[in-house]
């Protein structure tokens, strides 16, 4: 993989010096939806499908990015004088927003690069494509330019960074953090309030992780994202008026029964109602999972979903059919959509020998009903973002 990318990258920007290949993950969160920034829990693992980026440094200050997921708009160039955001540059705006941030954060860069990327993770699936680019431009930041010191958190935070002060997003810090921080064969349980994690071995011996890609696309700067954000911040600045809470993972559902009247809208009391259930439900299903309960872990997975659905209201028909019928085939262990919703995928543990059925019956129903066909993925987990 990474030879041909290479000689794509000379074969664009020219022979010698010193190239280096680079790789981070694309991520699916098993359970924790939209708890990140209610300062709550979440349950994702880095996957083995990513983004690949062949880097090399320069002499000059210039940045020339081409990306083989968006040929037709070819070589992309910056400069390290101007980096403000520019909605022209399209896709570079993750490269070239984790190049900002490095220096905002005093690590000063003195050359450009040249940098070539190639993901095999869906565009805008929900599976994190930008914050894998994010991610794998930290790395090789770091790697090309000695920044010794910016350990793996450092390069999650800052690639939250380029999301909400760059581009616009103001997401929480599951992502990036699961996609730097990812470890073969586990899950990452992390506690979002203060970024204490702990790797949970995922020992799927009879079944498999299966993500449907609604191919409803999306993206979430012009989604509802922010504006969930937005209601979850008002509800707890109510729920303030008299408890004393940094977040709303702060509470137990019992604790928000006997406070949620704090609350003025009935819509904003459903959306605090997800982000502390949903919190509190991430941790019974890790603890049911350490126990080896798989199957309590799939229910949980599948309240979760009936949570998103219809107290967060961030998932829409397409996510619904595909989670609704996978619901009802063999084999079934649990299934919801994961990542912020409104389109993307859907997440599924399913028996092995299930597996095709699954597919092709779920792939049926969802044609028949929105038009167009869901693409499937039986995924393994992986490690985090490195240099190869
Ligand atoms: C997106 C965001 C994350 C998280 C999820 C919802 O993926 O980037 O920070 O909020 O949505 O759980």
């Amino acid at each position: 993989m990474t030879a041909q990318l290479t000689e794509k990258f000379t074969g664009l920007f020219g022979e010698g010096g010193d190239i280096r290949p680079y790789f981070a993950p694309g991520r699916v969160n098993l359970i924790g939806e939209h708890t990140d920034y209610n300062g709550g829990h979440v349950f994702p693992c880095a996957l083995t499908i990513g983004t690949y980026a062949i880097v090399r440094k320069r002499d000059d200050r210039k940045m020339r990015f081409y990306s083989e997921n968006f040929a037709q708009l070819g070589i992309i160039e910056g400069c390290l004088d101007n980096l403000g955001y520019d909605k022209a540059a399209s896709w570079t705006n993750y490269t070239q927003g984790m190049v900002w941030t490095f220096m905002e954060k005093g690590y000063t860069l003195d050359t450009g690069f040249d940098m070539l990327l190639s993901g095999n993770i869906p565009d805008a699936s929900g599976l994190s494509s930008s914050s894998s680019v994010e991610v794998v431009a930290g790395v090789a930041i770091r790697d090309l330019y000695g920044f010794d010191d910016v350990t793996m958190t450092d390069i999650a935070l800052f690639g939250q960074y380029t999301e909400n002060n760059y581009n616009g997003v103001n997401c929480g810090i599951m992502d990036q953090f699961s996609i730097a921080m990812g470890r073969k064969d586990h899950a990452l349980f992390l506690d979002c309030s203060d970024l204490s994690y702990e790797y949970v071995p995922i020992h799927l011996t009879d079944e498999k992780i299966v993500i449907t890609c609604s191919n409803k696309k999306r993206g979430l700067g012009d989604s509802k994202y922010n504006e969930r954000r937005a209601e979850c911040e008002e509800a707890l600045s109510e729920l303030q008026t008299k408890l004393d809470i940094k977040t709303l993972g702060d509470l137990t559902e019992d604790e928000f029964e006997a406070n949620k009247y704090l609350i003025k809208s009935e819509v904003r009391q459903r959306r605090a109602k997800h982000a502390v259930y949903e919190n509190q439900r991430t941790l019974k299903a890790v603890e049911v999972l350490q126990r080896g309960d798989l199957n309590e872990f799939g229910r949980l997975m599948n309240e979760s979903h009936i949570s998103t659905r219809d107290d967060y209201e961030v998932t829409g028909i397409e996510l619904d059919t595909l989670v609704e019928t996978a619901w009802q085939q063999e084999g079934v262990i649990g299934s919801r959509m994961t990542g912020a919703g409104f389109g993307g995928c859907t997440v599924s543990i399913v028996k092995s020998n299930c597996v095709d059925a699954f597919i092709k019956n779920v792939g049926d129903t969802y044609l028949e009903k929105i038009g167009y066909a869901a693409d499937f993925y039986v995924v393994e987990i992986g490690d985090g973002g490195r240099a190869l």
